[in-house]
This record gives C-alpha cells, structure tokens and sequence, in this order.
C-alpha cells in the first residue's frame, strides 16, 4: 500500500532528491519549501511553520505516514536558528497527531556531521530550552562578533538537533506512538548549499581537513535520500533516537574508535 510522504527542503538538494526517490517507488510525497514545491511557506517564522502543518494537513486529507525534514541554511546568521532548530521541531509537533494516527508512523531529520563541530554550548541550551527569541539573541551576538564566532551558529543548530531527536525520541509522545524519530548526520553532500565551500582546490583542502571521509569521499544526494526512506520505511521498527552519520568515515576518523566513554 503506498504511503504519503511530508517532506521539507523539497525544493533542492537532500529533500528534493529524497522527493524524487520516493515518487518513483511509488509513494505519495508532499513537499515543503520557501518556493517551487507543492507547499510553498517560510518556515523561519511561526505562522509559515503552522501554515505548512495546516496546508499538509489538509493535502494529505489528513493521512500522513512519515515526515522527512530537510530544509535547512548554512548561514552564520540567527536565521539558520529558526530554520534549522525551530522550523523542523515545531513543524514535527504540528504534525504529531496527525501521524500518530497512522499504522507504521516515521520522522527522520537531517542534522549534521556538524552535530560534533565546535558550537555554542549557550545557543545549544537556550534552543533546547526552546527559546527562540533568546536564541536568535545569542546568534545575532555571534554574528557581530566575526566569522569565527559566527561559525558556530550552524553547528549549534545541527548538535541542538541531534539531542533534541534522543530526548524526545523515548517519550510516551514519539516511542509510545510507535514513532521511530532519527537523524541522518551528512558529510559533504555536493548540493547548493555547498557548491561555494568545495568549488576549488584551496576550499576543498581546507573543508577535507574539517570533515575528512577515507570512504568515497563527497557524496551525492540520492545516497542520503536512500538512508532517509529506509529510516522512515515500515522496515524500521526498532531504530530511533539516533543521529546515523552518513559520512564517508568522518566521525570515526575524527572520534576515534572508543566514544562510550560517558557509560563506563
Ligand atoms: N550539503 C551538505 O553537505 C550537508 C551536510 C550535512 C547536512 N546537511 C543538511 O541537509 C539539509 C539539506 O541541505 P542541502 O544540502 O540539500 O541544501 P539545499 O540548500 O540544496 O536545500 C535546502 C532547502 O531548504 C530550503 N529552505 C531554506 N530556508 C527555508 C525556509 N525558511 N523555509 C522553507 N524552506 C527553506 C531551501 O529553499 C532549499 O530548498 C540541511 O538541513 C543541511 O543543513 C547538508
């Protein structure tokens, strides 16, 4: 039977491939995005948020099986805040009810192999807190204190993110619904977003440097998309909470291989 399908960030790279992929098996797919996708919101602010739960809703005809959440920016600027943070969490809580009624209901996100970057432990909390009028505060001070500062907006966003996904994952809201909630934590994935960072020699030294991946390197988008349906596929009954690192080798080449520390 085909299932349907919400996914944000349909519009380019990750989501758009993941779109594409899911058609072609047959599958309903409602896309999300600021432009050129079925549903067309800004989920930047809270009535493009709502509006894209409202619009989906009634799309779907109330049926919906599984959330994909892509859309993202990589700006160092409060923006990536709302967009990363706060525009895939309140969107997946809008959308909990009504997938909480399906037979086999899944939500995967894309957080990041930034997710282990350094970041801003004040802006991490402050999110999780779930504030964002303080967290756009704490972004737009990063800003204005220069590039380096600023850097750690994104990272920041995507660690929020992942701990967000564990936190919520084991609630009676998300495990006692039989809703398996994951990450899929990306390397270089050659999308728009980040055509600037490797398009020459000097870029790719350095971003090979942060993100190094032994196996295959870059990668193209369909590869995330495969991660992502099968994580929101009804094979997935068991997997959840995680951030599942799709990166070439990076975080085994950057962690090492004993990261239980915090169980022993
Ligand atoms: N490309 C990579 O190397 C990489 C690596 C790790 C994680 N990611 C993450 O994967 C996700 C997808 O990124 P991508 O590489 O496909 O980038 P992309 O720029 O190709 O696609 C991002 C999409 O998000 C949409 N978007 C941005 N702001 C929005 C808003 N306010 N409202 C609605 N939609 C909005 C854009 O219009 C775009 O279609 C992002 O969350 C990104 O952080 C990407």
């Amino acid at each position: 039977m085909k299932r349907t399908y919400v996914i944000t960030g349909a519009a380019s790279g990750i989501g758009a491939s993941t779109y594409a992929l899911l058609k072609e098996r047959g599958e309903i797919v409602i896309g999300v995005d600021i432009h050129n996708t079925d549903i067309n919101v800004d989920l930047s602010t809270v009535q493009g948020r709502e509006s894209g739960v409202n619009q989906a809703v009634e799309r779907s005809q109330g049926k919906i099986d599984a959330i994909i959440a892509c859309a993202g920016l990589a700006t160092p600027s409060p923006k990536t805040v709302s967009v990363n943070y706060f525009g895939v969490k309140e969107f997946l809580e809008g959308l909990l009810p009504t997938i909480s009624k399906s037979k086999s209901p899944r939500v995967a996100i894309t957080s990041s192999m930034a997710s282990l970057m350094p970041n801003s432990p004040e802006l991490v909390e402050v999110m999780l807190a779930n504030h964002e009028n303080s967290a756009l505060q704490i972004a737009q001070g990063l800003s204005d204190e220069g590039d380096e500062r600023a850097a750690l907006i994104y990272g920041s966003t995507k660690r929020a993110l992942s701990r967000w996904v564990r936190r919520e994952s084991i609630k009676p809201e998300w495990a006692g619904a039989g809703i398996p909630l994951n990450a899929v934590g990306p390397g270089i994935v050659e999308t728009p977003m980040v055509a600037d960072m490797i398009a020459t020699p000097e870029a790719r030294t350095a971003i090979d440097a942060m993100v190094p991946m032994p196996l295959n390197h870059y990668m193209k988008p369909l590869q995330v998309a495969y991660l992502l349906a099968w994580l929101t596929s009804e094979e997935n009954t068991h997997t959840t909470g995680q951030t599942i690192y799709i990166d070439g080798g990076s975080d085994a080449a950057l962690r090492g291989d004993d990261i239980w520390d915090s169980i022993s």
